[in-house]
C-alpha cells in the first residue's frame, strides 16, 4: 500500500470514527453499537467482504453482529486467525490466509484478514472485530489503527 494510500485510508477511518461517535451517544449497549459500527464499516469501506465480531461466549468465540456472507457461527478452539488475536490480546494481519496455519475458511473468496481484540471497559478481551477481504494482502497498518479505533469505542463512553 502507497503512502498516499493509507492516508486517504486513514482519514476515512477518521470519518467513520467521527460519525460512530455521534451515533454513540444513542446508547452503551455493545450489541448495538457492534452491529453500528459493522454496519457503517461494511459500506465505506471498499476493500471489505467480511465484517464482523466475534465475542467470547463461555470460552467459545461465537459470531456477533456482521455484514456479508453468511460466517461460521462458533469456531474451532484455539485455532485460525481470530483465535490468535484474542489469544496474543494483539493484532493480526494476514496477507494470504492460505499460509495461515489453522485459517478457518468460513468463505472460499477470503484471501487476506485482519483481525483486533475487542476489550470491555476494564480491559478483559471479550472478543474480536474480524474483516476479510477477496484481495490478496488488501490490509495495512492504517487498517490495523483505523479498527483498534473503533474497537476500542465499542465498550466506550
Ligand atoms: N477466518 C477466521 C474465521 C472467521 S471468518 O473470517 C468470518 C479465522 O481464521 O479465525
Amino acid at each position: 500500500m502507497s503512502t498516499t494510500h493509507a492516508s486517504e485510508r486513514a482519514a476515512r477511518y477518521d470519518r467513520v470514527a467521527v460519525q460512530l461517535a455521534d451515533l454513540f451517544e444513542k446508547t452503551a449497549d455493545p450489541t448495538a453499537r457492534m452491529a453500528t459500527a459493522v454496519a457503517l464499516l461494511h459500506h465505506k469501506m471498499p476493500h471489505f467482504f467480511w465484517t464482523g465480531f466475534y465475542r467470547l461466549v463461555d470460552g467459545d468465540l461465537v459470531v456477533g453482529p456482521y455484514q456479508g456472507p453468511l460466517a461460521c457461527q462458533v469456531l474451532e478452539r484455539e485455532k485460525g486467525v481470530c483465535w490468535a488475536a484474542a489469544r496474543r490480546g494483539a493484532p493480526v494481519l494476514v496477507p494470504n490466509v492460505h499460509e495461515f496455519p489453522g485459517h478457518i475458511a468460513c468463505d472460499a473468496r477470503s484471501q487476506s484478514e485482519v483481525v483486533v481484540p475487542l476489550r470491555d471497559g476494564a480491559g478483559r478481551i471479550v472478543g474480536v472485530l474480524d474483516v476479510d477481504s477477496e484481495q490478496l494482502a488488501a490490509f495495512g497498518e492504517a487498517d490495523v489503527a483505523g479498527l483498534e479505533r473503533i474497537a476500542t469505542m465499542i465498550y466506550g463512553p
